[in-house]
């Protein structure tokens, strides 16, 4: 089933490792996850690499559908063994678990209005990115969105891509990038550097866009401290202000800043 720009990884997750970024979705995206009209009635969200257990893909489901208690949700596992382990505990009439790859193992009458990939992309070559994200994005209806990042092993730092299909092509649009911190490790901009999916970690050198955007979170950060904000909640949500003065396409959101949440959608997208 594994493609060729599917590499095999280790599949350690843990119980709410994503719950944060759930919570997210359903803030910003349940029009994305109650949409019904015509080829949307049948659209899934698709987890991919759920990992050992599917513990994730369920609390995924538990949250989406509180808001579209019909939602179809696939888990795909790259490993056939933790595939079949998922679907024999877990599988039900809404909840199906499918070995795959990117490619996706979607029915042709089953397409997808969300894709999740978190924690899969850490190895392989970093310039096969964009082939992953066009692969996974193919299922997605035109307006659908794909998540793709990392985190640490519980999801305290977290820090994805939305990219989102549009009906123009097959490579979706890099809208937005998502950070997110329960403040357990404290908090300074360089921490969520440290989690930028892989083909930005590479990129935070001088001249580069997300290294001059880190420069500027870090300023508005140390000017927010200066300005006695020095409780990590505190000086993350005052940075926030701070750094939208200076860095286009920054949210600012009350949701978002006490939800330890910052939103970088730049004019013409997170730069590649
Ligand atoms: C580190 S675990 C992450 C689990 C979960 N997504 C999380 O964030 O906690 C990565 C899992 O992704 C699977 N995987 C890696 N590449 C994949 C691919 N191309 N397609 C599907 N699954 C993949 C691995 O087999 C592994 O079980």
């Amino acid at each position: 089933m594994a493609g060729e720009l599917d590499t095999r990884t280790r599949g350690r997750t843990a119980r709410g490792r994503l719950r944060a970024l759930d919570a997210y979705l359903c803030q910003f995206e349940s029009a994305l996850l109650t949409r019904v009209e015509g080829a949307w009635a049948r659209a899934v969200f698709v987890d991919v690499g759920f990992g050992e257990h599917p513990w994730t893909t369920l609390e995924s489901a538990t949250a989406f559908r509180s808001l579209s208690p019909e939602l179809s949700v696939v888990g795909v596992e790259l490993e056939a063994e933790r595939a079949r382990a998922a679907a024999s505990t877990h599988a039900d009439a809404r909840t199906h678990f499918r070995e795959g790859g990117f490619a996706l193992p979607l029915a042709p009458d089953e397409p997808a209005r969300l894709v999740r990939a978190m924690n899969l992309l850490r190895q392989g070559p970093p310039e096969r990115i964009p082939e992953a994200h066009r692969a996974m994005a193919r299922h997605l209806l035109p307006g659908g969105l794909l998540v793709e990042g990392s985190s640490d092993t519980d999801g305290a730092v977290l820090v994805a891509h939305l990219l989102r299909r549009t009906p123009d092509g097959d490579t979706p649009v890099r809208e937005r990038l998502l950070f997110h911190t329960d403040f357990s490790r404290g908090f300074a901009p360089l921490l969520l550097r440290d989690w930028l999916p892989r083909d930005l970690r590479r990129r935070v050198r001088p001249g580069e866009p997300v290294h001059a955007f880190f420069q500027a979170w870090e300023a508005a950060w140390k000017a927010a401290r200066a300005a006695g904000h020095t409780l990590p909640p505190d000086a993350f949500a005052e940075s926030i202000p701070r750094l939208a003065a200076t860095m286009p396409g920054i949210a600012q959101d009350v949701w978002l800043a006490t939800h330890g949440f910052l939103c970088w959608s730049p004019p013409g997208g997170i730069p590649p």
